[in-house]
């Protein structure tokens, strides 16, 4: 049971805890794959704000409200009173005064969703902020895994590609360590930030070496924008020295998971034969994203409050 208003990281989140969501996230997955939609949200409203772009967390927590019977309303931050300066809490306060039992949000600044939610009603739940966390993403990655081996437990995870500026990264670092996997991040130093192993990582910069027993590999986004900040040479040597391609994949870790939050950048952290092909869980991943935001909506404002 989560005893808490907010779900705002998983940091400072139990095993218990986050057990608790990927168990409770069983039966939601039945429900919506079934098509059949469920009542425990009814009567209640969550509302979307983001104010940095998303194509799968938005439409994946509107997805899942939906389908638990609530009512969904979404700031669009770029017409918006944002727009003619309303400060973050105030656009919180009359989300509560408009009756919103549970906001999404998205910020590019860390810890605004803790900043909003000591100063609203509503529940939080984080979309993502900045390069800190995001939690739901994390947990529909372990959902994933989980799914695939039965526990996450003893895995042996490599997560690749820009960790620096990845707050899925550290969202899946903190909650792997607790859940007893083995977590490995593997890119260039000037994609890796210094201290990192601190929260409970391995660090490698040959691919291929951690590669050998991976039970899952993790691409990362390459944020095409870092290019032009000059940290690493050109596109084309990154893929050649931590593209997740088939030779990596099929020639050293045959039977590992390939996952990726999204979106991918086809060709460059991972190529599209691995992408689509049959060792990859990427489109689960999506689909399991709803049936995990069905269950953490549940438990903040939904039938098992
Ligand atoms: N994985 C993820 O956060 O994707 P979006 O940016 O499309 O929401």
């Amino acid at each position: 049971m989560l005893r808490k208003k907010d779900l705002l990281g998983l940091k400072d989140m139990t095993a218990e805890e986050i057990c608790d969501i990927l168990d409770h996230t069983d039966g939601m997955k039945a429900a919506f794959t079934s098509g059949r939609p469920l009542e425990n949200l009814r009567g209640k409203c969550v509302s979307t704000l983001f104010y940095e772009n998303s194509t799968r967390t938005r439409n994946s927590f509107e997805t899942a409200a939906r389908f638990l019977g609530a009512r969904t309303t979404s700031v669009a931050v770029s017409t918006s009173s944002v727009q003619k300066g309303e400060s973050l809490i105030d656009t919180g306060k009359t989300l509560d005064a408009l009756g919103t039992d549970l906001i999404v949000i998205r910020h590019s600044m860390a810890g605004t969703p803790d900043l909003l939610a000591a100063n609203v009603q509503a529940s939080v739940v984080n979309a993502g902020d900045g390069m800190n966390e995001h939690p739901t993403q994390s947990l529909l990655d372990l959902y994933t895994m989980k799914e695939k081996f039965g526990t996450v437990k003893g895995l042996k995870v490599v997560i690749v590609g820009d960790v620096k500026h990845s707050r899925v990264a550290r969202s899946n670092i903190w909650a792997l360590g607790k859940l007893g996997a083995e977590t490995i991040v593997v890119a260039p130093y000037t994609l890796l930030p210094r201290g990192i192993e601190e929260l409970g990582c391995e660090v490698e910069t040959d691919l291929e070496e951690a590669l050998i027993g991976a039970n899952v590999v993790m691409g990362l986004r390459i944020q095409l924008e870092r290019q032009k900040a000059g940290l690493f040479p050109s596109l084309g040597e990154y893929s050649e020295q931590f593209g997740i391609n088939a030779d990596r994949i099929y020639g050293i870790c045959e039977n590992a998971l390939v996952m990726h939050p999204g979106p991918i950048n086809r060709g460059v952290e991972i190529t599209s034969e691995v992408a689509d092909g049959e060792n990859s869980a990427i489109c689960e991943q999506v689909t399991n994203g709803v049936a995990v935001r069905m269950a953490v909506m549940d438990m903040l404002v939904g039938g098992l409050q």
